[in-house]
Formats: structure tokens, sequence, C-alpha cells
């Protein structure tokens, strides 16, 4: 946890840093999933100083091809998450660094650290089964409150075809919680429902690096993170709640289709 910390601390001064001179160099899943230079730099000096700490575990990051290991440890990065509100000078954006076990398949992995490092400074991080912290301060959840007052957070995909699935499920969940928001990073989201700064959040489509850290500063807080069977969530879903409201959520989310809106994950 302490080199997730500090890594994500020492990348996030580098984005945060070189914000204003930011420029689009490439696209990936669709020709509005932007990478800046910034990303590209931030994930270069992530991977170089994996390399010298833990040079034994394998590294899997957003913006260039897996690393292998021979520890059985794999590090899994988003040098930015929220590139858009990123690039458009927005707040909600982070860096991203967990530390996994038993591969990088979301649905079979073990996330053992996790630090998220966000544009105001603030750093989440957490140690399974050692709890989660903000800033220095342990985040402990209890109860939410009911769905109908829960504040709800999601996002969507880069691509056309996912998009328009998840229209038809946030239109059909909407009307049955407090409100929406769309804040534009699915770590800094799962850190804020930690915190109590959102009362729950939801997001299919979701690649690992965008959720590993903050899914543990989540489940750390005392939150419940999971998929649409209550297993481990995936990159197919992932719902976050207080255990009181979860399975109501999940419910709701299911009656509006989200069981599988689409036939296979998005690239
Ligand atoms: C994105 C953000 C966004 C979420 C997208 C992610 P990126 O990550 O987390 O909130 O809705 O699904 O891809 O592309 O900015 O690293």
């Amino acid at each position: 946890m302490d080199i997730a910390a500090t890594l994500a601390r020492e990348a996030g001064e580098l984005v945060i840093e070189g914000r204003a001179r930011a420029e689009v160099t490439s696209t990936k899943s669709s020709p509005i999933d932007i990478v800046t230079q910034m990303d590209v730099a931030a994930e270069g000096l992530l991977r170089s100083r994996l390399a010298q700490l833990r040079p034994d575990d394998a590294i899997m990051g957003e913006e260039s091809e897996d690393t292998s290991g021979t520890s059985g440890v794999t590090w899994v990065v988003d040098p930015i998450d929220g590139t858009v509100n990123y690039f458009y000078g927005l707040p909600h954006f982070a860096v991203s660094v967990a530390a996994v076990e038993g591969g990088t398949d979301p649905s079979t992995w073990r996330i053992l650290a996790g630090a998220v490092y966000g544009d105001s400074g603030t750093e989440w991080k957490a140690a399974v089964g050692h709890g989660a912290w903000r800033n220095g301060q342990r985040l402990q959840r209890s109860e939410g409150p009911p769905l109908s007052a829960t504040l709800l957070g999601t996002g969507f995909n880069y691509r056309a075809e996912g998009r328009a699935a998840q229209g038809k499920i946030v239109a059909q969940v909407l009307p049955q919680v407090r409100d929406i928001r769309r804040l534009g990073s699915a770590s800094v989201d799962l850190c804020l429902v930690a915190e109590g700064k959102m009362d729950a959040y939801y997001e299919h489509g979701l690649r690992p690096w965008d959720f590993a850290a903050g899914a543990l500063v989540a489940s750390e807080a005392g939150i419940r993170v999971g998929g649409i069977d209550g297993g481990p969530a995936d990159s197919h879903l992932l719902i976050a709640a207080a255990e009181s409201v979860w399975d109501e959520l999940r419910d709701v989310l299911e009656a509006a289709g989200a069981r599988r809106p689409w036939e296979s994950p998005p690239a």
C-alpha cells in the first residue's frame, strides 16, 4: 500500500504539473477515447519506479503492453483515470495504482493494495484486511440511505453501442433514486462512495485499471463491491453500495436490463 500511495502521488504530481500543456496524441477504443502525452509520461514513470522497487512483479497498465513477472503479484495502473476531465480542465481525475494476485482477470483476482491520488491532492489508499484511508483518516461506511434517497454515480463507455444500452438503463434507474452523478473518473467515484460523498455507484464495461484500487478502497471502507450475481465485480458490471441497499440496487439494475446490455464487455 505504501508503494502504491507513493507512486500514485509521484505520477499525480507529474500529471497535475503538465496539465496546461496536455495534448491528445492518439485515441483507443473509439475516436472519443483519448490519450494525451501526459497519460503516456505518467505510465512511463509508474513502470520505471515499479521496475526499481518491485522488479519481480508483473505490470498491467492502460497505455502499454503488459510486463510479465515471476512473483505472482501484478500492478494494475491507470496513469490518468478521467482523461477527458483532465483534458478539458475539469475536476475529477486521478492516478490509480493497485497490486493484485491471482492474475489480471477481475473475476478471479484478489486485490491486495491500492491507492488513488486525486486532482485535488487527495490520497485514498487501502490494504486488504487492514482498512482504507483518505488523507490518513480511516474510512468506515455503515448503512446507506434507502434506494429512493441514494445519490448514485455511474459512467458511460466510449463506444456508441455501449452508450446506447447504458442510456436505456439509466433512464429506468433515475426515477428510483435521489439523483445520478456522472463525474468522469471511476476510481474517484469509488473513493467518494467509500467516504460517503456519493451513496453508491455502478458501471458497465470498466477496464481493470479503472477500478482495481478504488474497489479496494470502497470495500475496505465497508462498502459492498460486486457483480450482478453478487460475485466479484468485473469488466462487465461493477456495483458498489452499502450492504443495506446493495440487493435492492442490483434488482433495480437487473430489471432495467443491466445483466447483459450488450453481448460481450467492450474493448
Ligand atoms: C474512464 C473513466 C470514466 C468511466 C470510463 C473509463 P479513463 O477512464 O473512469 O469515468 O466512465 O468507463 O474508461 O479512460 O479516463 O482512464
